[in-house]
């Protein structure tokens, strides 16, 4: 797994697009396929899109929260945008084929000083051979890079595939005021600590 280290906070927030380009990682996947985490541009608009229409309709509203197709210009341009340290947008790229195309995403936002909130979404011919996994926690690594005390997030409560893979990757569940939702978090360990 070749990884491309991310630079340091004060070089990232004094310029980040030079940040962005220090943020990828290539994965291999368990049955052996390879993707290339990095950071959301304005250009993977089209891609994008095509991404979520090709989500089953279980995939968009688990990741949505709502039964869309698409996406609006907006959630567009959200999803595309990535500012680190604040904002991180990956697409997880493959391009085994002639040509790239976007087989998962993953964001985090910064709602408080040292707390952000994550959300990922794998095409579902990709789903159960780990892209997931390594996508949190390539999001967990930046973030902690970054200074984030703790990744948290919302998950609607009949995602068992999600609850699953969080409960394996240590995150703490607590029930929201919204009996349809389930609060998520887990803290990060600065980096350089066993
Ligand atoms: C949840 C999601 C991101 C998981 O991605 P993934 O690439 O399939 O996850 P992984 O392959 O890393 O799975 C890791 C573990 O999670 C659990 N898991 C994943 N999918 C599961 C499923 N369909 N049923 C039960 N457990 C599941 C398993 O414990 C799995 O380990 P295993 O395959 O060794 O049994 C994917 O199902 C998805 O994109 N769902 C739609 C969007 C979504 O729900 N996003 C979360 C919004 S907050």
């Amino acid at each position: 797994m070749e990884a491309v280290e991310a630079p340091s906070l004060a070089s990232v927030r004094s310029d980040p697009s030079a940040a962005n380009a220090g943020v990828a990682r290539a994965l291999e996947l368990r049955n052996g396929r390879l993707v290339t985490l990095r950071a959301a541009r304005r250009e993977d608009i089209p891609a994008v899109q095509r991404f979520v229409r090709g989500l089953s309709f279980e995939s968009r509203r688990n990741r949505f929260f709502a039964p869309l197709r698409e996406l609006t210009r907006d959630q567009l341009d959200r999803m595309t945008r990535s500012r680190p340290p604040d904002e991180v947008s990956l697409v997880g790229e493959t391009t085994e084929d002639a040509d790239s195309r976007i087989v998962a995403m993953g964001q985090y936002a910064t709602c408080e000083p040292t707390d952000a909130e994550v959300a990922v979404v794998v095409d579902d011919a990709w789903q159960r051979q780990s892209l997931g996994t390594q996508l949190l926690r390539f999001l967990a690594e930046l973030g902690a890079r970054s200074g984030l005390a703790v990744l948290s997030g919302f998950v609607l409560a009949d995602n068992r595939p999600m609850l699953a893979l969080l409960t394996r990757l240590g995150y703490e569940f607590s029930s929201d005021d919204d009996p349809r939702l389930v609060r998520v978090a887990k803290p990060l360990l600065p980096l350089g600590c066993p």
